[in-house]
């Protein structure tokens, strides 16, 4: 696969090897194609005109969300919000659901190995209500301990809140095993975080069984500022708006409003329609591809960078084996500091993260402040690894002995 000719950043740059898809992808020219093209020939205010440059924006509108909600295995689009992005729409859920939902003595639980967008909202949620934060923990090489989740949840449980992959380690959640043991012992919800794995591999909304899934653009080819909530209509029709103002009201009174339907009830304000036929047109790239070629591709990249990063000495990786793994690699060089060791590799044109990734209460669990992460996807190749290696070989050189 030599996707490279079709991202004009990387054409641009012919030097650059961006290792950091995790944080965001890089964009086809197609994507941007449909974005100037929405703009240029569409661009007027959905919802709103009865002119016909209106109406067409509403049905381009339209259109993107059949398509998306196509993509993601979504029977019925009026289920797909779209949002600004995976933490909006986990705000969403946590702010009208949530704080609709729960009470104090309840209890919600939280993977170890959230990112904060889905840990902070749950955390605050059970702080605002009296309720209980619970943890589940993980197991040594970064899965998410099912007997622990077996222990934790219970009838006082509400919601369930995992990530489908770990944006930090890549570990692939098993789904079906987590809805499995929350459905028998609880009448939690499940809420799941996709922005790791909807760009990565297919996704069905329908057969996951959650109850929430949310996702974002920005890191499946899509521009930044548009993401989605997928959610079951029973639920979404039950909740309270997350946002009120613009098309989201059915009548407004001056003592009361009545609310739209789904999925405008939880789109107030202009919608972001040129991103949405921009994020439209992503879906079309990734699926000429082939969800599974996208999967093995990056697998085949992230465990040939296993295999040479575990040859050089200090080198500590994290999580589950490559073969249980997205396409991300997190890993210390011995007590350098991976804030520079991205910095040596920047100078060699690699661009990977460095930090603790949003992921706090995990990074105190691997005893790090930090680690280095670098993570694949359908424009790199083999010469981003061999990059890769020789820019960590040369932060070797360069801090010399490296504690292990
Ligand atoms: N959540 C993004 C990451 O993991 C920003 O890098």
């Amino acid at each position: 696969m030599n996707r490279r000719a079709d991202f004009p950043l990387l054409v641009n740059n012919p030097g650059l090897h961006y290792l950091d898809s995790a944080a965001t992808s890089q964009k086809p020219k197609l994507v941007l194609d449909a974005i100037r093209d929405f703009y240029e020939n569409s661009n007027a205010n959905p919802h709103r005109g009865a002119y016909a440059l209106s109406v067409e924006a509403t049905e381009r509108y339209c259109c993107a969300r059949e398509r998306i909600a196509q993509f993601l295995g979504v029977g019925d689009p009026s289920c797909l919000v779209f949002t600004r992005g995976t933490t909006e729409s986990l705000n969403l859920v946590g702010a009208s659901w949530g704080r609709a939902n729960v009470k104090s003595g309840d209890e919600v639980v939280v993977s170890a190995m959230e990112h904060h967008a889905n840990f902070v909202p749950w955390q605050q949620l059970a702080a605002e209500k009296g309720a209980k934060l619970r943890i589940c923990e993980l197991t040594t090489d970064g899965r998410m301990d099912l007997d622990c989740l077996r222990s934790i949840v219970g009838r006082q449980t509400k919601i369930v809140a995992f990530n489908h992959v770990s944006n930090a380690l890549g570990t692939i959640n098993p789904v079906r095993e987590i809805v499995q043991i929350v459905r028998e012992k609880s009448g939690a919800i499940l809420v799941c975080d996709g922005a790791q794995s909807a760009p990565h591999f297919r996704v069905n909304f329908d057969e996951l069984d959650v109850d929430f899934f949310a996702f974002s653009g920005h890191k499946m080819l899509g521009p930044m500022g548009l993401g989605g909530l997928i959610g079951r209509r029973a639920m979404l029709e039950a909740m309270p708006p997350y946002q009120t103002g613009g098309d989201m009201i059915e009548f407004v009174y001056d003592d009361r409003t009545t609310w739209n339907v789904l999925p405008h009830k939880f789109e107030a304000g202009t919608p972001n329609a040129a991103d949405a036929v921009g994020l439209a047109a992503a879906v079309d790239y990734l699926d000429a591809i082939g969800a599974d070629q996208i999967l093995s591709h990056e697998r085949r990249l992230m465990a040939s960078a296993q295999t040479r990063l575990s040859a050089i000495e200090g080198i500590r990786i994290f999580g589950p084996p490559p073969a249980e793994r997205s396409g991300v690699i997190s890993f210390v060089l011995g007590d350098v500091h991976p804030h520079d060791l991205a910095t040596i590799l920047d100078g060699q044109g690699v661009c990977i993260r460095a930090g603790h990734h949003c992921c706090q209460p995990l990074m105190r669990r691997l005893d790090v402040a930090a680690t280095a992460r670098a993570s694949f996807y359908v424009y790199n190749d083999e010469s981003d690894v061999e990059a890769l290696i020789n820019g960590v070989l040369k932060a070797k050189e360069i801090f010399g002995h490296v504690a292990a």
